[in-house]
């Protein structure tokens, strides 16, 4: 019966991106094609070849798209992609007037989707996903991988993004080795994903405090599957999908060659950025910060390398950094 119901599921999960994508390209979606081509960016070709789709300004939509089709109501239910108004007793679209981004497994199928809205009032929540179920585990799924994987293979690096915009612009200018963690902070399960395909992550997340704060966090997690971050900052203010569009692909690449920064020194500036390291107790705090990422490497050799670096670049002793890493290593785990 499970698999039965699975089976139903991938089956409505396929037919509503269809649906949400030929909206898009039918009258009734004049409105999220101008946003995404025009306001946005985007080109005909990835709109297609990511199935961005797009719900109307309307509550019943998709409910009525269901019944033409005879799907049961029962089945968008399931998958969140209607909601139940309580006072009335009746059922209305999850989705609208908001861009649709199908969210792929890895092998392509249909899991749930992202939407964004094209209202700008701030009280409006600017992205809205299907709910969780065990087909939609946001926090096991990485946006565009289905596309990316190859090329990530290839290139034996990934990068790593915010958001779903971020991911379509860089594929658009053929930087075609980004993925999107989508809102979540990175979990060990998308690290134990991404290692599959390769050992090198380039952060590019937004330029902000909080992208900042992200990424400090996604290091420890990904040193812990032993894969080798990096970070790229960009110009305060940017994300990947403002800078790539701005500048373009082969100036993006220029700037990553140049601005690339290993976990460390990067982990090294976060610090001197937030405090003054001529206060001992500011030193102190980042050099135990540090080696505490250090100590979630697997490699023990590795490990040493680092500690080397990070006693080099911060003037402390090789020998007081191996015994802070022993302390570290059983201490928060
Ligand atoms: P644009 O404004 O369309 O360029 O979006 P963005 O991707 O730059 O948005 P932002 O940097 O604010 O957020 C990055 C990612 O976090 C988004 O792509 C979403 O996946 C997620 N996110 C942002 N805001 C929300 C929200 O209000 N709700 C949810 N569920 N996710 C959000
Ligand atoms: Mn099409
Ligand atoms: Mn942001
Ligand atoms: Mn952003
Ligand atoms: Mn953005």
């Amino acid at each position: 019966i499970q698999n039965e119901e699975n089976e139903s599921q991938t089956g409505t999960l396929r037919w509503a991106a269809r649906t949400f994508h030929n909206t898009l390209e039918s009258p009734k979606g004049v409105q999220g094609l101008s946003y995404l081509t025009e306001a946005r960016g985007l080109s005909r070709a990835i709109i297609q070849q990511f199935g961005i789709g797009y719900a109307p300004d309307q509550w019943d939509n998709l409910i009525n798209e269901a019944k033409q089709a005879s799907i049961p109501l029962a089945n968008l239910t399931e998958l969140g992609l209607t909601t139940h108004h309580k006072e009335r007793g009746s059922w209305y679209d999850t989705f609208r007037n908001r861009v649709i981004f199908p969210i792929f497994s890895i092998g392509g199928q249909v899991a749930g989707f992202g939407g964004r809205t094209l209202d700008s009032d701030p009280r409006t929540p600017k992205y809205l996903n299907s709910p969780e179920n065990p087909l939609f585990e946001k926090s096991k799924l990485l946006y565009g991988l289905h596309a990316a994987k190859d090329e990530i293979r290839r290139s034996e690096s990934a990068l790593l993004v915010e958001g779903y915009m971020d991911v379509l612009a860089l594929h658009q200018a053929g930087i075609t080795t980004a993925v999107a963690s989508c809102g979540t902070s990175l979990t060990r399960y998308q690290a134990k994903i991404l290692q599959r395909y390769t050992n090198r992550v380039l952060f590019v997340y937004d330029a902000d405090p909080a992208g900042k704060k992200s990424m400090m966090a996604g290091i420890d997690t990904l040193v812990t599957e032993g894969i080798t971050p990096f970070v790229l900052e960009l110009p305060s203010g940017d994300d990947p999908d403002s800078f790539v569009q701005r500048a373009g692909k082969e100036e993006f690449l220029r700037y990553s060659e140049k601005n690339k920064q290993s976990f460390i020194d990067f982990q090294i500036r976060f610090f001197t950025q937030s405090g003054n390291f001529a206060q001992t107790d500011v030193k102190a705090k980042a050099i135990r910060a540090i080696t505490h990422t250090i100590a979630l490497i697997p490699d023990r050799i590795r490990q040493e390398l680092y500690l080397q670096e990070l006693s080099e670049k911060l003037g402390i002793s090789f020998s007081s950094l191996k015994e802070l890493l022993v302390i570290e290593s059983t201490m928060r785990r």
